[in-house]
């Protein structure tokens, strides 16, 4: 399978901005070896759907709610975000997780209403640094894998330490090479057969200039990219650097 390299646009991109940036990817994205997806914010889904039409180039959102309809003032559906254009949504980032309060049962209910519109979810894990100090990355992210990921599971994980995330710190190859191994063994325990087909994106601060060492690490199968998703240039030096057929 592909490596999977994914752009969280975050809420940045007002809707000329995001065409021109997805204009950008979509001209360098032909004859990649990886697959690349963009979440643009909500009000930009359309229209860079509409930029995107017709290229290899998938598009997202950043968050769904977990009821088809209903009285939910602010919130978007599954369903919205696929007429807008998406058909992909990351779920559970760690900045929904700590600003929104999201637990890893909302998580679960969230993905199965993506999945049931038709989106394919990447569902984010991770430990913070006060959990890494204390040694509890494995049992944290464990945790939150059994209790975020509905079964059968058929979408994508991204692991994000949470102290890499837009600080320009980035877990060490060595530290990168025991978390995937923790979590596809853990797939694996959870979900059998299937769990080893699932890719386990990493993120956290990757950017062209550390992105081959990192998508190189075993179990890595590609990358969920912040800052560095804003540039069209940087986000496409990332996803030269990422691998065709063999990178699960
Ligand atoms: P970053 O963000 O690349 O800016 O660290 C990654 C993410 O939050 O998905």
């Amino acid at each position: 399978m592909p490596q999977l390299i994914a752009g969280n646009w975050k809420m940045h991109m007002l809707r000329g901005p995001a065409g021109e940036l997805a204009a950008g990817v979509r001209a360098g994205a032909r004859g990649l070896a990886c697959e690349l997806l963009v979440c643009p914010p909500f009000t930009a889904i359309e229209t860079v759907a509409r930029a995107l039409g017709g290229s290899e180039v998938a598009v997202g959102g950043q968050d769904c709610h977990p009821k088809g309809q209903g009285a939910h003032t602010g919130d978007v559906s599954a369903a919205m975000l696929r007429d807008a254009g998406a058909s992909w949504v990351i779920l559970g980032h760690s900045e929904r997780r700590q600003n929104h309060g999201e637990t890893d049962e909302l998580i679960r209910e969230k993905v199965l209403a993506a999945v049931d519109a038709g989106l394919m979810p990447i569902v984010c894990v991770g430990e913070t640094e006060d959990q890494r100090v204390a040694g509890q990355e494995t049992e944290v992210v464990g945790w939150q894998i059994a209790g975020s990921l509905p079964k059968p599971f058929a979408g994508v994980v991204a692991y994000e330490p949470v102290w890499a995330i837009g600080t320009g710190r980035t877990a060490t190859e060595q530290d990168v090479a025991i978390m995937h191994a923790f979590i596809r063994e853990e797939l694996g325990r959870q979900f059998g057969e299937a769990g080893q087909g699932i890719r386990i994106l990493h993120g956290g601060s990757m950017r062209p200039a550390n992105a081959a060492s990192l998508l190189a690490v075993r179990h890595v199968g590609g990358g969920l990219i912040g800052g560095a998703s804003l540039k069209a240039d940087d986000f496409l030096a990332i996803a030269r650097a990422a691998r065709g057929a063999d990178g699960v």
